[in-house]
């Protein structure tokens, strides 16, 4: 992740309307990670739409992104990668957790779903139209779409050492179903940062997933390990970050 920056953080944003080309993932496939928990979709058997509600224009392609329940969190930086890798490449991405069609996604799978494996979102990939729909107006604006919380918010104990500001900037830049940031930060004195969720919703591990991602790619020497650490029980250990 090293050739992506803070300003590649700051630089994406949902794009929501693309033009009429659909990128073809393989393609640009040698410059992305492509994981188990995310597979490009074959356009060939997209029938129809795969966004809902015409939130999406144009054709885009889509990944998929699927897991288990406990892989949320790796699924969410897995997701979050190859969102950075498409940003610093120019492409524009929008997560979709709930505006997209399960039924044409799976359609298009790459592979079968194990039996416990379920498709939690689709990322949409292309390239940005000219013009934003009113459509893509309305939910920027219904979810306060450049908002976001202060640092001051999301760390919940401990003090951020000041040289990781920015990989703390990029945690809190990071996009979220809703815009709810459900994500939190316990610095350790002993340098590790436990990371929770708030639990409020159905996205919020996958969410703090992709603010891990954000940090990990401005931070990129920290690793990521389960949280064993409930001494706060209003919320719930995500993953804990330890320098290597
Ligand atoms: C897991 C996840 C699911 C999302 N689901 C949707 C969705 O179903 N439809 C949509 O239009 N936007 C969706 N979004 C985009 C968010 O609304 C957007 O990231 C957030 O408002 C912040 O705006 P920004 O990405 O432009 O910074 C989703 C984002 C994430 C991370």
């Amino acid at each position: 992740m090293s050739s992506i920056t803070l300003r590649t953080v700051a630089a994406r944003h949902s794009v929501r309307n693309f033009d009429s080309s659909t990128p073809d993932l393989h393609a640009i496939g040698t410059r992305l990670t492509f994981t188990t928990h995310i597979m490009p979709l074959r356009p060939e058997a997209i029938e129809g739409r795969v966004g809902t509600y015409g939130v999406i224009t144009g054709r885009p392609a889509y990944a998929a992104v699927c897991c288990r329940p406990a892989e949320m969190c790796a699924a969410g930086i897995e997701g979050e990668h190859l969102v950075l890798q498409l940003t610093a490449l120019g492409y524009g991405t929008c997560w979709l957790g709930g505006t997209f069609s399960r039924g044409k996604a799976a359609a298009a799978l790459p592979r079968p779903l194990a039996d416990d494996e379920k498709i939690v979102a689709v990322i949409a990939i292309g390239h940005p139209a000219d013009h934003v729909s009113f459509m893509g107006r309305l939910m920027k604006k219904m979810v306060n779409s450049s908002s976001r919380k202060s640092l001051t918010d999301i760390i919940v104990a401990g003090r951020m050492p000041d040289y990781l500001a920015d990989a703390m900037e990029a945690a809190r830049l990071a996009p979220s179903a809703r815009n709810s940031q459900p994500w939190r930060y316990a610095f350790n004195p002993d340098g590790t940062i436990d990371v929770y969720c708030v639990n409020a919703g159905h996205f919020s591990v996958l969410d703090t997933g992709i603010s891990i991602a954000n940090f990990l790619a401005v931070a990129p020497h920290y690793k990521v390990t389960p949280c064993h650490n409930t001494e706060d029980t209003t919320l719930t250990p995500v993953a804990t970050l330890s320098p290597a």
